[in-house]
């Protein structure tokens, strides 16, 4: 008799069963254990998830803008299942189709948009391709020492903790001799020097920022010879796990020119903002700055495969000046990844992102603003795009307030939500300097029913959260 494969054995466990296991054999080092309330998701399809007893939870996150394109997507879906069936694996040393076309595809798109030549270099993960942004600058501009933002987030790895401002992620690990130089980002709502909490300071964070290039008794430059100490200066265009704060719309182009008068480049971490969330590809193109290296990953392949990238302006990473073997991962440019990313890449050519998605992130925002003008706890909603934020506060509509987020965030997790004539849940994530921010990535294609079904289920849980129900 032919014995059954383990997957035919496997009968499916139930939440319970499934959750006790959990609790004694995942390591509690990811991010599960920051919510209360532990779902477990059996199905996901467009903007919804679904548990075990078939719950619809509408989402808002979808796996922090991974999948921009929705879940299930079928076009997308069907080239990885065709992948799958001609070339499924190869060694990243040889050569295949979707990896040339894809690299190609990334670096026309940007040589017309910015005019710059230039090439990419595929990894895995985005922290992996911070990574190899920080070898190409220090192998280009022979520095170490690079500037970042206070609430940037650039991934977990050592180099890219490095860069990253909580000190949290880099306590447990020992002293990092590389740690990044942190600059206040143009937080507008919370900006200390400002008078009103709706407008910006006259750009006083950047003015700080360049008067360090004034003299040398400011520790970055030696004014003399005008060499900065600083080899880059990583961005993130719209700070992503920072809350989704959108920057004055000037703020880049003038920082830019300070740090080309020294001659430091200019990375823009794409990982989260990429692939249309904000309404156009990159969402450093919304501030009118040249960049010397961008960082992309998650939604390049709508979270089917994990491969990220980099792409680097031809005089960084020219064969010449990055040669065979400067970096490399196995699974680097695996074709089901390229595949995946070049089935995103002719999507995102044959849709209308450019108009679509800033038409919906501005229904969405009045939507937003209609609610915060109801509920003095909502302190600032704003966005760019479909990267939308909700800043909850105390009922001075300023004081952060991280306890009523924790509450509305697991209410929606409860799925037991009524809005919409039918039992759901509502997926959010946090992010924010105080943990009070729901950043909001919605699919590129929710419709404004389901902007409309968004915003009654974000309030029904928020009314909950208030009135102390759960
Ligand atoms: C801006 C930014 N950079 C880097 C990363 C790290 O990417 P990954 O989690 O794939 O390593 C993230 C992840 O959220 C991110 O948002």
């Amino acid at each position: 008799m032919v014995k059954k494969s383990t997957e035919q054995n496997m009968d499916q466990m139930n939440d319970e069963q499934l959750l006790a296991l959990e609790s004694k054999y995942c390591s509690w080092g990811d991010t599960v254990h920051y919510a209360k309330q532990l779902n477990i998701f059996r199905e996901a399809e467009g903007i919804y998830l679904y548990d075990s007893q078939g719950v619809e939870y509408l989402d808002l996150q979808m796996w922090y803008s991974a999948a921009n394109f929705g879940y299930k997507n079928k076009r997308l879906n069907d080239v990885l299942k065709k992948q799958i069936d001609t070339l499924p694996q190869l060694a990243c040393q040889y050569l295949h189709e979707e990896k040339i076309r894809l690299a190609a595809k990334i670096s026309q798109d940007i040589e017309k948009k910015f005019g710059v030549k230039g090439r990419v270099h595929f990894n895995v993960g985005g922290a992996q391709a911070v990574e190899d942004a920080i070898k190409v600058v220090r192998n280009f501009t022979g520095k170490i020492p690079v500037f970042a933002f206070m609430g940037g987030y650039h991934g977990r790895t050592l180099a890219a903790t490095a860069i990253t401002s909580s000190y949290r992620y880099r306590e447990h690990y020992g002293h990092f001799s590389d740690r990044a130089h942190f600059i206040p980002y143009p937080y507008r709502f919370r900006c200390s020097a400002s008078h009103s909490k709706d407008s910006c300071c006259d750009l006083s964070c950047l003015k700080s920022f360049q008067k360090l290039f004034e003299s040398e008794y400011y520790s970055v430059v030696n004014p003399k010879n005008k060499n900065c100490e600083y080899g880059a200066f990583f961005v993130e265009p719209v700070q992503a796990t920072g809350g989704y704060i959108v920057p004055p719309m000037n703020y880049f182009k003038e920082l830019k020119k300070t740090l080309d008068k020294h001659h430091v480049l200019f990375v823009s971490d794409e990982i989260q903002m990429g692939f249309y969330r904000t309404g156009k590809l990159w969402a450093i193109e919304h501030f009118d700055v040249v960049p010397d290296i961008i960082v992309f990953g998650k939604a390049l392949t709508n979270g089917l495969n994990p491969i990220s990238g980099i792409w680097a302006k031809e005089e960084l990473i020219s064969p010449e000046v990055f040669g065979p073997g400067m970096t490399h991962s196995t699974f680097s440019s695996n074709p089901l990844g390229t595949a995946a990313g070049l089935a995103v890449m002719n999507l995102i050519e044959e849709s209308n992102f450019d108009e679509e998605v800033p038409k919906k992130g501005a229904y969405f925002l009045k939507k937003l603003q209609a609610l915060q003008k109801k509920y003095p706890y909502i302190g600032n909603v704003d966005g760019l795009g479909l990267a939308l934020r909700i800043e909850m506060c105390q009922k001075d509509s300023f004081t952060p307030n991280r306890e009523l987020t924790d509450k509305i965030m697991n209410i929606g997790l409860k799925g037991d939500l009524q809005a919409g004539g039918k039992k759901r849940g509502l997926v959010l994530d946090i992010g924010g300097y105080y943990k009070n921010v729901f950043t909001l990535a919605p699919s590129l294609y929710i419709t404004e029913e389901e902007i409309d079904l968004s915003l009654m289920l974000f309030e029904e849980a928020l009314q909950k959260a208030l009135a102390g129900r759960s």
